[in-house]
């Protein structure tokens, strides 16, 4: 079932008697159990697409579908959403125990303070829980953000750079909760320039460059492509042959690639040569080079 039926929205902003295009054109469409990556450089448009997803911002033109209507302030169908903004900002008087529940209870009524409590510890903050959040690290501040969005156990979950600030341990914990929370049945929309964390966690990729859609697949299709040569790391004695594409040397490593028809004449000439093989192993394409290629592409388009 289709649960973001985002269709070919347009965003000019005015400032100053100048206009700029953010978005132009943007379509694509996001199904239940989903956990959709939104992946672009700063300033490609994902946040400004998350805000007309959640019927914050209006399009110029074009349309948005949540659920199958379109959002706007007091929408029922908010019960059934939760958002973590780019920037969480909380009142600073609050403790974070309460920032949590007062938040969390905007959503769902029936969350006890001993699943407040639990969220607490997975997260490390049972110590800071009676800190007022002025008084709270930015890493701290995002945990609040992250608990109060995920603790209602939304149908629609909206994260916007939902690791920025955070450390790798938080961020694992994070990823976790995440994956818990889709197989239990939450579809997730999440707005990354992290290519790692998108690669782990999403099972459907789109590309947003300059305001553009430049790719959506799923998240599989992105590494097609694989194999096509191998990586190869040995401690030459001999000159280098050509067909070994150098990457890096150190002074007794060299790290390179080699095509795949030239895997036999690379071993006969670490035998004969007695170079020392420290690997070769199929190179695989990474989501990494695959959007670096695609950005590259747009680029020479411009
Ligand atoms: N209110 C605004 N007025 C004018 N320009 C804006 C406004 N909001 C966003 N923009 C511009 O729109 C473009 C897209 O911004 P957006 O915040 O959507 O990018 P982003 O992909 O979320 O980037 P980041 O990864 O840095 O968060 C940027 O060039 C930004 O400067
Ligand atoms: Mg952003």
């Amino acid at each position: 079932m289709e649960v973001i039926n985002c269709n070919n929205i347009s965003v000019t902003f005015k400032n100053h008697f100048k206009r700029f295009k953010a978005l132009d054109g943007v379509s694509f469409k996001v199904n239940t159990g989903d956990i959709f990556g939104f992946l672009g450089p700063n300033g490609a448009g994902k946040t400004t697409t998350m805000n007309c997803l959640l019927g914050m911002l209006k399009p110029n033109s074009g349309a948005v579908e949540v659920f199958g209507k379109e959002l706007s302030v007091g929408s029922p169908v908010f019960k059934e959403i939760a958002y973590l903004p780019e920037v969480p900002i909380y009142p600073e008087y609050l403790t974070v125990f309460e920032a949590i529940k007062y938040f969390a209870k905007l959503y769902n009524t029936s969350i006890s303070d001993v699943l407040i409590e639990e969220y607490l510890k997975t997260f490390q903050l049972t110590k800071y829980k009676n800190f007022s959040l002025k008084n709270c690290s930015k890493g701290m501040k995002q945990k609040v953000g992250v608990i109060q969005s995920i603790i209602s156990k939304p149908r629609l979950l909206f994260l916007d750079e939902p690791t920025r600030g955070l450390d790798p341990i938080t961020v694992k914990v994070m990823r976790d909760a995440i994956l818990k929370l889709n197989s239990a049945g939450t579809t997730i929309f999440l707005n990354s320039h992290v290519i790692a964390e998108v690669e782990m966690i999403c099972n459907r990729i789109a590309v947003i460059d300059e305001g553009k859609i430049v790719s959506e697949e799923e998240t599989i299709n992105f590494r097609k492509g694989d194999h096509t040569g191998y990586s190869v790391k040995f401690e030459a004695n001999e000159k280098i042959p050509d067909y070994i594409s150098v990457m890096s040397t150190t002074s007794t490593i060299v790290d390179g690639e080699i095509p795949e028809e030239k895997l036999d004449k690379f071993m006969k000439y670490i035998s004969k040569s007695k170079a020392k093989l420290h690997s070769c192993s199929l190179k695989k394409s990474t989501l990494e080079d695959a959007l670096f290629d695609l950005l590259e592409k747009e680029e020479e388009h411009a």
